[in-house]
Formats: C-alpha cells, structure tokens, sequence
C-alpha cells in the first residue's frame, strides 16, 4: 500500500500482556496469578480511587493539560512548574518527545532489547535506531559512549531497566555523561524508580538536573494506575516549553490528573506496596535460582530469567498458562529465550513457583538439569 511509509509497514506492533480474562477462558482456570505487566498487585491506591471519583463531578468540563499535577510536583521536587510536563502516561510524553526532537536525519542509541514501548515509538518515526548488547543484562553505558556519533540525538536509558530489572549506578551514569555532548538529550526513563530509590547506589536523576537530561516518571507501576494513564517528567524549561507545544492540549484527563496528585499523598499505600515487592522479588529470585535457572539482579517489580533456548522458554511459557501463571515472553523484546515475572500477591508468587518447579521438571528437568 503505497500511503504506508515502509518503516511504519515493516514495525511490529506493541503486544501487551495476556489479560486475565482470556487466560481463564482459553484454559477454564479459576485461579490466574497475571504477572506479566508489571503491575502492583495490591490494586490502585485507594486515595487515587477516591480522588478519582470525586473528579467525575467535573467531567464534562474539558481537562488543564495537567496544569494542577505540574504544580503539585514543582513544590514537592522544588523545582520551577515550567521544568515539568505531565501526560497519560510516561509513554505519551515518550511520544511526544520524539515527534517534538527527531528529524530525519538523526538517530537514536540505546541498548538491544530496550523496553518494548520505546522501540515502538522510536522506530514508528523512520530514523535510524542503533543498539548496544548488554553486558551481563546490564546497560553497557562505556560501549554506548563509545557509540555516540554526529548524528545521534535521542539516547534512551531505563533505570532500572526494563526487561532486565537492573540498574546502572550513579558512577556509571556520571562517568558516561561525560561523553555526551550537549546537543545530545538523554531520555531517563524512571518509570520504576520507587523500587530502587533506597539503593545508595541508584542515580535519581532529581538530585542533579542537567539541560540534556529529561527524566520521565509514571503512576503506573507503583500506585498501581496503569489504567488511568498518567506519567510526567522534569527537565529543562526550554525542553518542556517545546514537548507542550506538541502535546495534546487536553491531556492528561480529568479523572487520570486528579489521581495522580492523590497518589503522591498515598505513603501507605506506598510502603505496603514496596513492602511487598520487595518480599516478592526475593521469593521469586530464590525460588527460580533453586531450580537452577539464571535470574538477573532486579531493583524493580518484576525478574527476568534467561533459558537455555526459546524452545524452553516458549514451552515454559505455555505450561505456565495452563496452570494459570502468566508471565512475559520476551522474544518481541528481541531476547527469544528469556522469561519476565512481575511480583504479584505472596499467593500469585507461591503459586508461580510452584507452576514453575512443574513446569521446569516437565519441560526442562532431564535434559538441563545439574
Ligand atoms: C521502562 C518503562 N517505561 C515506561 C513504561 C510505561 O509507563 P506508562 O504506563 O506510564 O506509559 C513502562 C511500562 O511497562 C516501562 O516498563
């Protein structure tokens, strides 16, 4: 079809995780541990909820571009209201930074297999889209220097990362940003940072703000909005002046902004959640290691384990449906042979593992074992 530009003809789209739903049909469970998104299994933030509801009293007024959350975060990151952006979802304001940033020469560096979203939308704009390869499942930010050329514009870190669940640390983050030149910006993708806030070692990026540098953030993972669609970012005002120019004028909706600024409120939520998932990870991490398998160091709420092959992986994958645990292949990701496990309830999570020590005997026990 010749309307369709060949990079939008050849882009596979982003596939989301199995729903709950179609898992309990396909295999008639009643008992479905969903851990494929990476979502807070406790639910929404109740403050949010009830902030939310609240809001619907205005809804049929058009929404202020989330004008009211922007405020809110300037005092409590005690910066100026025009360093922030918000919009529905860390995502939309990813997309918008491509439009707004990338013209058609310019090129984008980030790492293989980088979170699924942000190879969407960076290839859905046609330019080049260049890669480095893990070392160890970890950013290997010295070979990403080393790869910076006149034509690269948009560098994409996540940290903690998404799929691995590692991090980079703020020494490893200083010493790369010395390579990269000014007309460079540097996408921090923070969207799990709460997880990983309290290591000593994690950079977060508001402790030092630099013009090239937007940091991108989310009430997805942690407050559990995933639905709502509200994610926001700091950055230079220039940046930010020129991201709202392209953004739509009405997002973030009403309900979406007014839960967001709720959740900011909602400390209890907040510990229990990380309390929890912070439990979760251990019991997955050591479970999965038990069974000899090989788990990547995670500080955010979910871990990836590496298989001997994609066979094993898709194999897993399917045996793990049938006894009612989802979790994510990774091969759209570009890591065919890997699997990512969200934390769940410490129910979903025994439940996992138990499907896993099934399904590893099943699938893998003979033939890898030892
Ligand atoms: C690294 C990373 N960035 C961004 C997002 C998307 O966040 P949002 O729901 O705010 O668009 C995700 C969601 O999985 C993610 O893993």
């Amino acid at each position: 079809m010749p309307l369709v530009p060949p990079y939008i003809e050849s882009l596979r789209p982003y596939e989301a995780g199995r729903t709950t739903e179609s898992v309990r049909k396909q295999y008639g469970l009643t008992r479905i541990a969903k851990l494929a998104s990476n979502e807070n299994p406790l639910g929404a933030a109740p403050k949010a909820v009830e902030a939310m509801h609240r809001s619907l009293d205005s809804l049929h007024l058009y929404p202020n571009g989330g004008l009211d959350l922007r405020e809110v975060l300037a005092a409590e990151y005690d910066v100026k209201l025009d360093n922030v952006i918000a919009g529905s979802g860390s995502e939309g304001i990813m997309s918008n930074i491509i439009r707004a940033f990338l013209c058609d020469d310019d090129e984008v560096l980030t790492t293989d297999a980088a979170f699924i979203g942000f190879q969407v939308l960076a290839k859905s704009r046609g330019v080049k889209y260049r890669t480095v390869p893990y070392r160890d499942w970890h950013y290997d930010l010295e070979a990403m220097a080393a790869q910076i050329n006149q034509h690269t514009k948009i560098i994409y870190l996540a940290n903690p990362n998404n799929p691995t669940g590692t991090i980079f640390t703020r020494h490893q983050f200083d010493e790369f940003y010395k390579h990269v030149p000014e007309r460079v910006l540097i996408i921090l993708d923070e969207a799990y940072f709460e997880y990983a806030k309290d290591n000593p070692r994690y950079p977060d990026s508001m402790h030092y703000r630099y013009d090239n540098v937007i940091t991108l953030r989310t009430f997805s993972k942690i407050y559990g909005l995933a639905g709502a669609r509200i994610g926001y970012g700091f950055a230079h005002e220039e940046l930010i002046r020129n991201l709202l120019k392209v953004k739509l004028p009405f997002e973030p909706s009403t309900p979406a902004q007014a839960a967001g600024i709720a959740a900011l409120g909602d400390k209890e939520f907040l510990h229990r959640s990380l309390e929890l998932n912070a439990r979760g990870l251990r019991y997955l991490t050591a479970g999965l290691q038990e069974l000899g398998l090989t788990v990547a160091p995670s500080q955010a709420n979910f871990v990836m384990t590496v298989l001997p092959t994609e066979q094993d992986a898709a194999r897993i994958f399917e045996n793990l449906l049938t006894q009612g645990v989802v979790v994510r292949p990774l091969k759209a990701f570009g890591l065919p042979n890997c699997l990512r496990i969200s934390t769940g309830t410490d129910d979903d999570n025994r439940l996992c593992i138990e499907a896993w020590s099934k399904s590893y005997a099943a699938n893998l026990g003979t033939s890898h074992a030892g």
